[in-house]
């Protein structure tokens, strides 16, 4: 069976709803979302969205704050574009319905680590819920647009599956669409395209610990790969300072505005760290707060260490962060009198499928935008609160080029069906399970803050192991959501050494003992 679409996006996240909506106004939109339509890394965001909003801030100052994180890799022009139009996506969005926490009538602006001045605008600490709720609104209401929840992307359709020959080298390759599975009726659907968008987000899955929920598992990022698109920078990825630390936590985040709200880092003793390592303290960037958490753990040999806001009154906390407030309460925490146990966990892949400005990927056809990028934004470390702003700014760039493409594009109606001849219903899923957490165990371990070439060697060897276990099961099973997600993390997670390795020396997040130091011949994208 085959749908049509003018527009076929992929992920009902920010990126992805937000350029359905517009591309909506020229055509028909299909939104294929492999859970409910919510459930994203976007609904789950706390801080903020990062935007010039103050008269006492600048463009150039957020330029500034961001080109310092991104450590030598951002592209300055990309940074200033998604800067300068950041406010005007806010206005939109509060135009479409977006209540954002306001002081005096205006808009209360946090602060965040790496950030010069108070710059982020937020919902309380839900954000992500609120711009989630916003754009859902609008999607489900829209005549031209059609949401299937519970279907997920197994594999995006090129010349390959018309029986040609596809590599990286090559220069015209197109994207007609997309192998969809109806995980209810476990059919996998041809769903034809003019134009598709690559918006599934990020990969946080990939780590034993990580603050993203189930849904990042880095499907976008592996499906372009296959397909030979070109990805970048793979090696950075950002673990978060502070997650909290209790088995029952799935390591919740504690959001940066916690610390841009005067909250210390001490460890077990009751010592305060960070002025020890960074004179921005607690605000430095994230890759120096989690290194410093990192190495006070490795010193002493604790398991956490401890994020004090006692000073602020249980009001003041209720008000700003309803949320955390209410998940450390239900662990028995109340952070205006107790001390939160926290640890940093994988939080966001900076690296993803290369686009330009306008969310074009190296294959005709194929869009991409948010998390599942490499724009040239982040460099070797991402700012805090810039990636709805990214998602918000180049999903709306998008819509040119897509509507050009779809002007001159047709459908490709001899894609073949889905071909699962020869397969059958595993009985062994345990092999599955098993290999998912070793991966995940093994890019925690080896993979993590703190890289040697000793360590990636032992993850280049087990990651290897655990592709021909799972390529060789998923060549002999029917498809399923399962199976495919493992696949596709074991391929982020071959990216992501394979950057590693590729890069001799420490930069942003890409920490190495065996090369500590930044090296200028290094300063480049490490593209594959
Ligand atoms: P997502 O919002 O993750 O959406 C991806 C969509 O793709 C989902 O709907 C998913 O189900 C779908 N999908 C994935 N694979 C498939 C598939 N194979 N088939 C079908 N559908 C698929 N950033 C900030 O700027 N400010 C913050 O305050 C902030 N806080 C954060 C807090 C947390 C806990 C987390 C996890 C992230 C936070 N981030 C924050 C990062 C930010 O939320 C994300 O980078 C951003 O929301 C990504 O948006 P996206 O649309 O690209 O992807
Ligand atoms: C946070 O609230 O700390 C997360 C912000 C971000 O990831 O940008």
């Amino acid at each position: 069976m085959a749908h049509r679409f003018d527009y076929l996006v992929l992920g009902s996240g920010a990126a992805g709803l937000s350029f359905a909506l517009a591309v909506a106004e020229h055509g028909s939109v299909g939104v294929v979302t492999k859970k409910e339509s919510a459930e994203s890394n976007t609904n789950y965001a706390q801080g903020g969205i990062a935007a010039v909003i103050d008269s006492a801030d600048s463009v150039e100052a957020h330029v500034r704050d961001t080109l310092i994180a991104g450590a030598g890799l951002c592209d300055e022009d990309v940074v200033r574009l998604v800067v300068k139009e950041g406010p005007r996506r806010i206005a939109e969005l509060m135009a479409q319905g977006a209540g954002f926490t306001e002081s005096n009538k205006r808009l209360h602006l946090g602060r965040e680590g790496g950030h010069s001045a108070n710059r982020i605008v937020h919902a309380a600490d839900a954000t992500g819920r609120e711009v989630e709720r916003t754009l859902l609104d609008q999607v489900r209401d829209h005549p031209n647009i059609q949401v299937f929840e519970y279907h997920y992307a197994v594999e995006l359709i090129t010349e390959h599956h018309l029986g040609e020959s596809v590599s990286r080298a090559r220069p015209a390759e197109h994207c007609y669409g997309a192998y969809v599975l109806d995980e209810e009726s476990n059919r996998v659907h041809r769903v034809l395209a003019k134009v598709t968008m690559l918006a599934t987000g990020g990969a946080g899955r990939v780590y034993l610990h990580t603050t993203n929920p189930a849904i990042a598992t880095g499907d976008g990022i592996a499906m372009a790969y296959r397909a030979k698109a070109r990805v970048a920078n793979m090696e950075f990825v950002q673990f978060h300072p502070t997650s909290l630390h209790h088995p029952e936590a799935d390591s919740f985040l504690i959001s940066e505005a916690v610390r841009g709200h005067g909250a210390l880092l001490r460890n077990t003793d009751g010592e305060r760290f960070m002025p020890g390592y960074d004179d921005r303290c607690e605000l430095a960037a994230r890759d120096i707060v989690a290194r410093a958490i990192d190495d006070q753990l490795k010193q002493r040999g604790d398991a956490f260490v401890h994020l004090d806001i006692t000073h602020e009154s249980r009001d003041e906390l209720q008000e700003h962060f309803p949320t955390i407030y209410e998940k450390c309460a239900s662990l028995g925490l109340d952070m205006s009198t107790d001390l939160i146990p926290v640890v940093p966990a994988a939080h966001y892949v900076c690296g993803g499928v290369v686009t330009d400005v306008d969310a074009q990927t190296s294959i005709h056809g194929l869009l991409a935008c948010g998390e599942v990028t490499y724009t040239g934004l982040h460099g070797a470390n991402r700012l805090a609160s810039n990636s709805l702003l990214e998602a918000l700014v180049l999903s709306q760039r998008a819509v040119a080029s897509a509507l050009k493409q779809a002007a001159v594009r047709h459908f490709q109606d001899d894609v073949p069906e889905w071909d699962d001849s020869g397969t059958e219903y595993p009985a062994e899923w345990v092999l599955v399970s098993h290999n998912r957490d070793e991966l995940r165990r093994v890019m925690w371990d080896y993979v993590g803050i703190v890289r040697s070439v000793h360590r990636l060697e032992r993850a280049r060897r087990r990651t290897r192991l655990l592709y021909e276990e799972t390529e060789d099961f998923y060549r002999k099973s029917k498809v399923s959501v399962e199976v495919c997600e493992l696949r596709n993390m074991i391929a982020v997670a071959y990216l992501i050494v394979r950057s590693a390795s590729q890069r001799r020396e420490s930069r942003g997040l890409h920490y190495m003992t065996d090369y500590p130091d930044l090296v200028g011949s290094e300063r480049h994208p490490t593209f594959i």
